[in-house]
C-alpha cells in the first residue's frame, strides 16, 4: 500500500506553496515516485498567508485532480486546511464552516512556534469541546512543548493526534528537531509522518528516505501506522 500524505501545500496559488498548476503537477510526480498514493491538500488559513473560501479549494482540488489524470499521475488527491489557531478558528468551526480532514471530523491545527503550552492545551481542549478532533501540526516546531514530553501525552489524551514532518524525521532540520522526534518516536507519541510539501524543489514531498528510516529503526508496524495506517483509520 501506498503512502498517504496528511499534510501538503500542493494546491496552487492559495498560500506559500505551489505557485501555478505546473508546479503542482512537478510535485505530485515527485510525490508519485517517493511511492504516496494518497495526499490531503492542506493549505494554509492563516492571516497574512491566505485564508481561501471554501469554494475556491473545492475549485483548486478538481483542477489539480484533473490535470493530474490527464498526466497520467494515479494519486488520490483530498481536501483539508492548516488552520493557523486563533479564536476566529473556534468561530470557524461552531459555525461549521471548518474544511476538515477529508471530511473527517479531524482539523489541522498549527501555532506559533515560540507559542505557551498552555495556550496550545486550551486551543485543543477547545476544538474538541466544539466536537472535532484536533490534528497538530508538526509538533517539533512548538519550542515550549518540546520542552515537556507529558504535554505531547497529555494533548493525545484530550483527543489530540500528532503529525511530524518527514524531514525533521530524517534530520533535514538539524539536530535538535530530529532527537526531539526521535523521543517522541521511540514512546509511540506520533501518529502521522507527513511531507508538509510547499515546492517541488527544496520542500518538496520526500518520504522514501524517512520511510526506509521508520520501517528500520521502528519496525513494520508502527512504521505503517505513520505512514498510512492511522491516515486510513481516521480520516477516509
Ligand atoms: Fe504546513
Amino acid at each position: 500500500m501506498g503512502y498517504i500524505d496528511v499534510h501538503s501545500h500542493i494546491l496552487p496559488g492559495l498560500d506559500d506553496g505551489s505557485r501555478s498548476i505546473e508546479q503542482s503537477v512537478e510535485m505530485l510526480r515527485i510525490a508519485w515516485e517517493e511511492g504516496i498514493t494518497k495526499i490531503i491538500a492542506t493549505p494554509h488559513n492563516m492571516p497574512g498567508k491566505g485564508c481561501p473560501t471554501i469554494e475556491v479549494l473545492e475549485e483548486r482540488l478538481i483542477q489539480l485532480r484533473t490535470v493530474a489524470e490527464n498526466a497520467g499521475i494515479d494519486i488520490e488527491l483530498y481536501l483539508g486546511t492548516e488552520y493557523y489557531y486563533r479564536e476566529e478558528v473556534s468561530e470557524i468551526l461552531e459555525r461549521e464552516d471548518a474544511v476538515t480532514m477529508a471530511g473527517s471530523e479531524y482539523v489541522l491545527l498549527e501555532f506559533n512556534p515560540l507559542e505557551e503550552r498552555s495556550y496550545i492545551l486550551n486551543a485543543v481542549r477547545d476544538v474538541y469541546s466544539l466536537g472535532y478532533n484536533p490534528v497538530i501540526a508538526h509538533v517539533e516546531r512548538y519550542e515550549q512543548l518540546m520542552k515537556k514530553k507529558e504535554d505531547i501525552a497529555a494533548l493525545k489524551n484530550m483527543g489530540a493526534l500528532i503529525q511530524v514532518n518527514a524531514s525533521s524525521v530524517i534530520g533535514d532540520n538539524g539536530y535538535r528537531c530530529k532527537r526531539d522526534v526521535k523521543k517522541l518516536l521511540k514512546e509511540h507519541l506520533v501518529d502521522f509522518v507527513a511531507t508538509d510539501a510547499h515546492s517541488a524543489g527544496h520542500r518538496a514531498p520526500r518520504m522514501e528516505k524517512c520511510a526506509a528510516y521508520l520501517y528500520k529503526r521502528y519496525g513494520q508496524e508502527y512504521a505503517e501506522a505513520l505512514l498510512f495506517k492511522n491516515a486510513e483509520k481516521y480520516f477516509f
